[in-house]
C-alpha cells in the first residue's frame, strides 16, 4: 500500500534525520538552543493540516461518496484525538481507537470485498475499473486516514508535527494501530466471495507479517465467507517468483483449507494483465491480434 510504502520511506528519512540530529546535538551540546534556532520540522512528523484533511475527507465521504452512512465527523475526530493525544508515540494500542470506530459503523455489500497485499499500484487501477469492489480504503476510516501520519506526545496535548517514530519500530504505534483495528473490522465484515490480490513478483507474496497476513486473514469468518478467490498477479516483466502452486501462496491455501474456507486461485487474471497493459501498451505481453493485423 502506498501509505505503508510512504511510511517505510519516511521511516528511513527519519533514521537519517535522527542521526544528523544526534550529531548536531553532540556538536553544539545545547539541545534547547538547537531546537529554537532550527525547529525540527521534518516530513516524518504528523501530516501538516491533518485535522482539516481528515475532517474534509470525512464530510466528503458522508455527503458525496457514501451518503447512506450515519456518522458524525466531529465526534469521530474527537474520539481520534482522545486515542492519540497526550500519549507517548509508541503507546497507542489498537483498542484505544474503539470509541472512534464505534462512531463509524459500516456495512459492506457481500461479494465485493477485495483484500490485497503489495499490489498497491494495480489496486488503484483495478478499483477504478471494477467500481463495485470494496477495499479498506473505501471504508470511512480508510478513506479519512489514507496516507496520513500522526503521533502525539506525552508532554504536550497537540500532535507531534516534528517527528514520529518509525511505524514498525513499536507494536503500539498510533498509525499502525489504527490500520490494524481498521483491517480487523474490515476482515470481520467480509462476506460472500472475497477476492485476495497478491503480488507474484516478490518473495512471500503471502506474508504473515503483512496487514493481510497478520490481521485480515485471521479476521475472516468461514461462516460468512463463501469463497476466498485468490488472484496472483506478476509484473509484465516479471520476475515470476510465486504462483498458485509455488511459494508462500501455497501456505495461504493450506491455512484457508485448515480453517474450512472454500477457495480458488488464479494466476495472471486477464483483466489484471489488461490493466497493466494500459500503462505499458507496447509490451510484448500486450500485443493483440488486432495490433498485428494493423501492422500488416
Ligand atoms: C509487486 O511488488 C513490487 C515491489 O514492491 C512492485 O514494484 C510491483 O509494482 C508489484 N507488482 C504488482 C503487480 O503489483
Ligand atoms: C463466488 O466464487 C465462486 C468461485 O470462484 C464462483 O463460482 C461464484 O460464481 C462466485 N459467486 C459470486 C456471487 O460472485
Amino acid at each position: 500500500m502506498v501509505r505503508r510504502r510512504c511510511l517505510e520511506q519516511r521511516a528511513k528519512q527519519r533514521v537519517t534525520m535522527a542521526t544528523n540530529f544526534r550529531i548536531s546535538v553532540a556538536a553544539s551540546g545545547v539541545l534547547a538552543l538547537c531546537m529554537c534556532v532550527a525547529p525540527l520540522r521534518t516530513p516524518s512528523g504528523t501530516t501538516p493540516n491533518i485535522k482539516h484533511i481528515a475532517m474534509g475527507r470525512c464530510f466528503n465521504y458522508i455527503t458525496l461518496v457514501n451518503p447512506g452512512i450515519r456518522s458524525d465527523c466531529e465526534e469521530i475526530w474527537q474520539a481520534f484525538e482522545e486515542a492519540v493525544l497526550g500519549q507517548t508515540s509508541c503507546d497507542v494500542a489498537a483498542e484505544r481507537y474503539r470509541r472512534m470506530f464505534r462512531a463509524m459503523p459500516q456495512m459492506g455489500a457481500c461479494d465485493r470485498f477485495l483484500l490485497w497485499s503489495k499490489t498497491r499500484m494495480l489496486i488503484q487501477d483495478y478499483t477504478a475499473v471494477a467500481r463495485d469492489l470494496w477495499t479498506l480504503e473505501d471504508t470511512l476510516a480508510g478513506y479519512m486516514f489514507n496516507d496520513l501520519v500522526w503521533c502525539g506526545q506525552r508532554e504536550d496535548s497537540d500532535f507531534n508535527f516534528g517527528s514520529c517514530p518509525e511505524w514498525s519500530a513499536c507494536l503500539h504505534h498510533p498509525v499502525n494501530s489504527l490500520w490494524r483495528q481498521a483491517s480487523k473490522i474490515f476482515g470481520e465484515m467480509a462476506c460472500g466471495n472475497v477476492t485476495v490480490l497478491l503480488n507474484g513478483s516478490i518473495e512471500k507474496a503471502f506474508n504473515r507479517n503483512s496487514m493481510f497476513g497478520s490481521v485480515e486473514l485471521d479476521s475472516l469468518n468461514p461462516l460468512r465467507v463463501r469463497y476466498v478467490n485468490i488472484k496472483v498477479v506478476t509484473n509484465l516483466d516479471g520476475p515470476f517468483i510465486e504462483s498458485c502452486t509455488k511459494g508462500s501462496v501455497v501456505d495461504l491455501i493450506h491455512i484457508l483449507q485448515a480453517r474450512g474456507f472454500r477457495w480458488t486461485c488464479s494466476d495472471n487474471d486477464r483483466i489484471l494483465t489488461i490493466l497493466q497493459c494500459v500503462r505499458k501498451p507496447d509490451h510484448s505481453a500486450c500485443r493483440t491480434r488486432a495490433d498485428s493485423q494493423a501492422v500488416k
